[in-house]
């Protein structure tokens, strides 16, 4: 599938624009604060209804307005796709081919990889960045893991409401342990799933980073590996009887719930896991450069395009966003290289015209208009 053409109405400073894009790939330049981003934000927000840059609806809307309009022009084959999503300031609307649509119907039609700086900083801050680049990913891949992290966030939270309700003395401490047990095992279940995809995407993508790594780095050598940790402890367990055991050891440690009743919330699970990129045996996070970190991230995005590409049959939809600059020349002619070999439809922000790069299309962007592009 590939976006044919985009026009926006009032998304962010993007007030009225249409851009008709290359199969192939699409430059979008311009000066810091001209809408780049916003745009990307705006096609990839289709994707799966939410903003990579983690913005709510009402900060989507053009400022003093109240509603914004995407609409986009897919080719899959020889069809056309109209979709159009109008934003309200607290709820969407989605439309197919003028027909109105649930969002769900459309989940997965439409796969989006992002690559920003926000990729970069999952290897250098904490788990939650990491775990949010696992989980993404999983979900852009199977649509049961989407269903899991819905699931499991809906679990998480009955179990927090009830552990503060434990706390406060609203329910005695009797009747809530015989709630806790019952919520528990939707909570297990939802938490072993979670670590298992995880744990079977990193295993899946491992090989390819390291090969990719490899390229990177010739002719020194360059290893990759995971470790997953919960508890402070490297996780070992990869089947899921093996994961579901496990987890269900943790989560129902009598000595780790009496500290969950104390705190009124919960300490274990999957939101509390860490997982460690490991480049040369050393925890990237700690050891590596900032260039070994950009290429680890590098790495791992490329891989999960392969991954898209080996599972579907296609690749999925590329936004990188801002990305070139953090790269040293070697590495940036690497993702240039992979870029014009794969068939992705790819959409590059940069604030440099980029001349290096050729084929595609490109536009410009100034407070929020465009340049009539000179598309090659
Ligand atoms: N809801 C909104 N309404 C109007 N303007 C907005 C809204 N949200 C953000 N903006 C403005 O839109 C402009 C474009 O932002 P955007 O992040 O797309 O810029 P950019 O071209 O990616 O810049 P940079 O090169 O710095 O990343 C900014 O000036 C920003 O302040
Ligand atoms: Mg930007």
């Amino acid at each position: 599938m590939v976006v044919d053409q985009i026009q926006l109405r009032n998304f962010r400073n993007l007030r009225d624009i249409h851009l008709c894009f290359s199969p192939k790939l699409n430059l979008i330049f311009g000066d810091n604060g001209q809408g780049k981003t916003s745009l990307v934000e705006a096609l990839h927000f289709v994707s799966g209804f939410r903003s990579f840059r983690g913005a709510k609806l009402t900060d989507l809307i053009t400022k003093n307005e109240h509603q914004a309009l995407i609409d986009l022009k897919l080719k899959e084959g020889d069809q056309d796709i109209w979709v159009r999503l109008h934003l309200f300031e607290h709820s969407k609307k989605l439309w197919i081919n003028e027909k109105l649509t649930p969002p769900g119907k459309f989940r997965g039609k439409m796969r989006c990889i992002v690559f920003s700086p926000d990729s970069i900083a999952a290897i250098k801050y904490g788990p939650e960045l990491r775990r949010e680049l696992v989980d993404e990913a999983c979900a852009q891949i199977w649509d049961e893991a989407k269903d899991t992290l819905h699931d499991f966030q809906r679990a998480l939270k009955q179990r927090n409401a009830l552990l503060r309700q434990i706390k406060e003395g609203l329910i005695d401490a009797q009747n809530g342990q015989r709630l806790l047990e019952a919520i528990d095992e939707v909570y297990v279940n939802k938490s072993a799933e979670i670590i298992h995809f995880r744990l079977r995407l990193l295993t899946d993508l491992q090989p390819q980073i390291q090969e990719i790594l490899h390229q990177l780095h010739r002719p020194s050598e360059a290893t990759f590996a995971f470790q997953y940790m919960s508890q402070e402890r490297p996780w070992m367990e990869l089947d899921l009887k093996a994961v579901h055991g496990r987890i269900e050891a943790e989560i129902k440690d009598m000595e780790r719930r009496a500290i969950e009743v104390h705190m009124g919330t919960t300490i274990t699970g999957p939101h509390r896991h860490d997982i460690k990129l490991l480049f040369n045996g050393n925890d990237s996070r700690i050891f590596c450069s900032q260039g070994q970190q950009r290429g680890l991230i590098l790495a791992f995005k490329i891989a999960e395009i392969m991954y898209h590409r080996t599972t579907f049959g296609s690749y999925p939809l590329l936004v990188l966003d801002d990305v070139l600059s953090e790269f040293d020349e070697k590495k940036r002619r690497y993702l240039i290289n992979f870029l014009s070999s794969c068939e992705a439809q790819t959409f590059l922000t940069s604030t440099d015209s980029e001349s290096s790069l050729i084929g595609g299309s490109r536009f410009e962007l100034s407070a929020g208009r465009v340049n009539d592009g000179n598309s090659n």
